[in-house]
This record gives structure tokens, C-alpha cells and sequence, in this order.
């Protein structure tokens, strides 16, 4: 949360603790007190205190080797907690010199992210990371602190010296069981957990309060052109977007977080400013690996990414999970296009190559249906009049950082 949405958050919280509603400006009476519908989380003193330090934590770059680096560092508050504005992969590592080869997802909305597994239909869905390999938030955390090319340290217990070393540890031990005789493995789970606390208390972080629920709420109406681009999202002979980026109000009343946490293979263009992509024979191949390796002979998810939240997406740019795409509207000129002008997609040092980004026995689990289809030269099923329709409405999902937070309910 913001610096000053912080402090109003937690004065109206403590208020309410302290001297009860009423005085604190909230309806009293006969009626029982209603929180705005806006007031999803109402945490109480304990969660307000665990919230605080583990909002330092997520901000502290002196747990990373080179002391440059914290959380927040490539999950900035500005872009929903995505790479910073307009970074692909960021930097890391002890010498802030090493580049991992993925985009760092929006962290928002993610306490609805279900753990890894095989549905009925023995489909992938759910999991954290861009090939969901870590289980929950807490133990995702682990990656970034021990990954070389991040916060790079070399193993759990020089993060918890680190730890120790903070001027808020105690602070932090008090808000999360931590005793004098904690082993240092349950001072290091305890910090895992105080992060994925930070990402599912902070109301920042499930605002659900862009243009688009507060039309979902009938409060506002979207343009003439907003509702042509909803409209596209939504039909399958068009977009089809929805068919994986969830737009519809669960029956329970729970709003879309526009992902179905399934994973499909786009095949997307190689970007040659990644520098693992200078070796030819590397490829990220998403479920199969290399980061994730317990599926590394399911060849027919090799290419597989998750189905990100399209939540907050203008402003989290550049796209995809290998930043290969600079603007909103040519990420969604990628799909228009991928395949009725290929040229404009895979031509790299004047060498044409369909998905260049995938090794070619790999090439065929690429997803074929709308909005994709289509040969070389034809007319491609979203004309530029439907992409900018979808530009528009995709921008009515940005959440507003200076209202509060809504229900996770549609009201009606
Ligand atoms: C050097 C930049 C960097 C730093 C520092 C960093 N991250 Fe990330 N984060 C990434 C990247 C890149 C990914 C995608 C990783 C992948 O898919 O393999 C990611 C993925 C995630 C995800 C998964 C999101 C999803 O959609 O499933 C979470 C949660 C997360 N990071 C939280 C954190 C936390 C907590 C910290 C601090 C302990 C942290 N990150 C530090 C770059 C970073
Ligand atoms: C078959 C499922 C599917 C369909 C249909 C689909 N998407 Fe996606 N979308 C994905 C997946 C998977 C990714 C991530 C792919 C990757 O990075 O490798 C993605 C990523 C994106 C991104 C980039 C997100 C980010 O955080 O970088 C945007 C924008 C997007 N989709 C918009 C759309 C729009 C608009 C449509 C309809 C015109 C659409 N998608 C249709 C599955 C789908």
C-alpha cells in the first residue's frame, strides 16, 4: 500500500478498534454498522502490526546480497507490483549484474491463485511463478532470496543473519511467533510467511475498485467504445479472451480476476534483449522447464506459460512472460496478427522463423484457435478499429490506489 493510504487505512482500522464506529465517522443507530461496501478486509490490531513489518520486509533491500535489491525493487507499487515501467527482466545478483530471463508478473490479486494441480480433464492450473512451480506465496518467497540472479543469497541462514541485523526484528519476532529459542529454519519459514501475509493483507493487493467493478456494480457506465471492446473480449468467434482471461462475475457473486490460472502456449516472439537468449540452444520453455523441473517430459506442455491477470495490464508494460512485447495495443496486435502476418512477428537479422522462441518439435502446442487463425495475407479477424475497442476496455481494469478497497462481491 501507499505511503499515505497506509496511514489513513491504519488510523480508520485503529479507530474503530479504539473508540468503536461511531466515532469514527461510520454510520451508528438502530442500523448495524455497515462498512462501505467498499471495506473488504477490516484487519484487526494483530494483522495491522504483521501487516507493517512484513510491508518492511517486502521493501528492505538489506536481506539481498548486494544491498541494492529488495522485493519491491522488481514488483514496484507504481506498475501493480510488476517490473519497473518499461524493464523486461530485471537486474539482480551480488553484483546487481545478472539477468534472470523472465518479466516479474503483477503481484495483485494473487490470494486468489490457487496451488498447482491437474484438473479432471488433466489439465495444469494454479501454482505461483510464470510456470507455477512454487505451491504458495511463502514458499515462492524462497526463490527470489536464494536465486543468483536476484537477491542471491547463498543459503537461508545467511538471510537470517541479515534478518537479525534489522532494526525491526524484534518488531517482526513479536509479530510472528519468533522466540529466543526459534531455530534459525523457523525464523526463515516465519519471514516466508510474514511476505505472503504482506501480499494477501495489504488491501492494495485486492483493491477490486477499477472502472470496470464499479460498472460491474451499476454505479458507472463504460463508453460506447469501452463496451465494444467488452463485448469482443467476451465472444468467441472474436477475442475470445474470456475463454482464458476470466471476465464474467463468478455465480457466487466473486469478481473475474480475468485468469482462469491455466497455462497455454502463445508462441511468442524470441526477445534478443534477454542475454540468456544470445546462446541459440536455450529456450524457456514454461512448464517443461529449465526453472521448473518436475515436468521436464511432459513435451506437450513444453512453451506452456500461466494465463496471467489482465487486472491493472495498462500499466504493467512491457508483456508477456519474456517482455516481447513493448505496448498494450501490440500485445493484443500480437494476437490480431501472429498469424495472418507472421513477417512482423518473427523476422529477426533478416531471418523469418514462426515461433522462433520455441524449439521446432515444440512448435505444434502452440494454440491455434480464435483469436489466432488465419494464413499469411489474409484479413485478420480483429481489424485495428477492434484492437484499439480492446485497448480501451482492457484500461477500465485499473484499480484506483487512492479509493478503497471494495468487496470481493459484485453488489447487488
Ligand atoms: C530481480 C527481480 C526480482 C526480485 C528481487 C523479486 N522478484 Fe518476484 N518475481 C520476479 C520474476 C522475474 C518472477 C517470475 C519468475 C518465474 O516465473 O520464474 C517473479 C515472480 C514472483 C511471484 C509469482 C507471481 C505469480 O504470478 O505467480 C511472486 C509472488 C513474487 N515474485 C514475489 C516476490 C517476493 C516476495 C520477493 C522478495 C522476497 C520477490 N518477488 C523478489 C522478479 C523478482
Ligand atoms: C488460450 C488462452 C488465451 C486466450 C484465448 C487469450 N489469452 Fe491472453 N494470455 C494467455 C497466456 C497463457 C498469456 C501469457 C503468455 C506468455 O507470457 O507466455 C497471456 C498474456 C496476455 C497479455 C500479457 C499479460 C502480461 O502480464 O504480460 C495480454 C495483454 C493478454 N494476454 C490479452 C489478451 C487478449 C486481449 C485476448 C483476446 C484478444 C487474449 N489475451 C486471449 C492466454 C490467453
Amino acid at each position: 500500500m501507499t505511503e499515505t493510504k497506509r496511514v489513513t487505512g491504519c488510523v480508520f482500522i485503529v479507530c474503530i478498534l479504539v473508540l468503536g464506529l461511531q466515532a469514527c465517522g461510520v454510520e451508528g443507530g438502530g442500523t448495524p454498522p455497515i462498512m462501505p461496501a467498499s471495506n473488504t478486509i477490516l484487519l484487526n490490531a494483530t494483522q495491522t502490526a504483521q501487516l507493517e513489518v512484513a510491508q518492511l520486509l517486502f521493501e528492505e533491500k538489506a536481506l539481498s546480497a548486494s544491498g541494492q535489491l529488495a522485493c519491491s525493487t522488481c514488483h514496484t507499487d507504481e506498475t501493480a507490483h510488476s517490473t519497473p515501467d518499461g524493464v523486461g527482466s530485471p537486474l539482480g545478483g551480488v553484483a546487481m549484474s545478472n539477468q534472470g530471463f523472465r518479466s516479474s508478473p503483477s503481484l495483485l490479486y494473487k490470494a486468489k491463485n490457487p496451488a498447482f494441480s491437474f484438473n479432471n480433464n488433466g489439465d495444469p492450473v494454479g501454482g505461483f511463478n510464470w510456470d507455477g512451480r512454487a505451491n504458495t506465496l511463502a514458499s515462492q518467497a524462497d526463490g527470489p532470496l536464494l536465486a543468483s540472479t536476484e537477491m542471491a543469497n547463498p543459503n537461508s541462514n545467511a538471510v537470517v543473519s541479515k534478518l537479525k541485523a534489522l532494526s525491526y526484528f524484534n518488531r517482526f519476532s513479536e509479530s510472528f511467533g519468533v522466540t529466543s529459542t526459534s531455530t534459525d529454519q523457523q525464523i526463515y519459514d516465519a519471514m516466508l510467511t510474514a511476505l505472503q501475509t504482506y501480499q494477501q493483507l495489504d488491501p492494495d493487493y485486492s483493491l477490486f475498485n477499477s472502472k470496470y467493478d464499479r460498472f460491474l456494480d451499476g454505479e458507472v457506465t463504460l463508453s460506447a467504445q469501452e463496451l465494444r471492446g467488452l463485448s469482443i473480449f467476451n465472444d468467441n468467434n472474436k477475442g475470445n479472451c474470456a475463454s482464458c482471461h476470466t471476465s464474467r462475475v463468478a455465480p457466487n457473486g466473486d469478481r473475474p480476476v480475468f485468469t482462469n490460472f491455466r497455462y497455454a502456449a502463445l508462441g511468442l516472439p524470441r526477445n534478443p534483449n534477454i542475454i540468456a537468449n544470445a546462446d541459440v540452444s536455450f529456450f524457456d520453455l514454461g512448464l517443461c522447464g529449465p526453472k521448473r523441473t518436475d515436468l521436464s517430459t511432459r513435451f506437450d506442455l513444453c512453451g506452456s506459460f500461466k494465463v496471467p491477470t489482465l487486472r491493472n495490464i495498462a500499466i504493467t508494460a512491457p508483456y508477456f512472460h519474456n517482455s516481447s512485447v513493448d505496448t498494450l495495443s501490440n500485445a493484443i496486435e500480437f494476437y490480431a496478427t501472429r498469424d495472418t502476418n507472421p513477417q512482423r512477428w518473427y523476422t529477426a537479422g533478416g531471418l523469418f522463423d514462426k515461433f522462433n522462441d520455441l524449439p521446432p518439435a515444440y512448435r505444434n502446442n502452440v494454440q491455434r484457435g480464435r483469436p489466432f487463425g488465419g494464413n499469411p495475407g489474409d484479413t485478420p479477424i480483429l481489424s485495428a478499429q477492434n484492437v484499439s475497442d480492446l485497448v480501451a476496455f482492457l484500461q477500465t481494469l485499473t484499480d484506483d490506489r487512492t479509493a478503497p478497497a471494495r468487496s470481493t462481491k459484485v453488489n447487488n
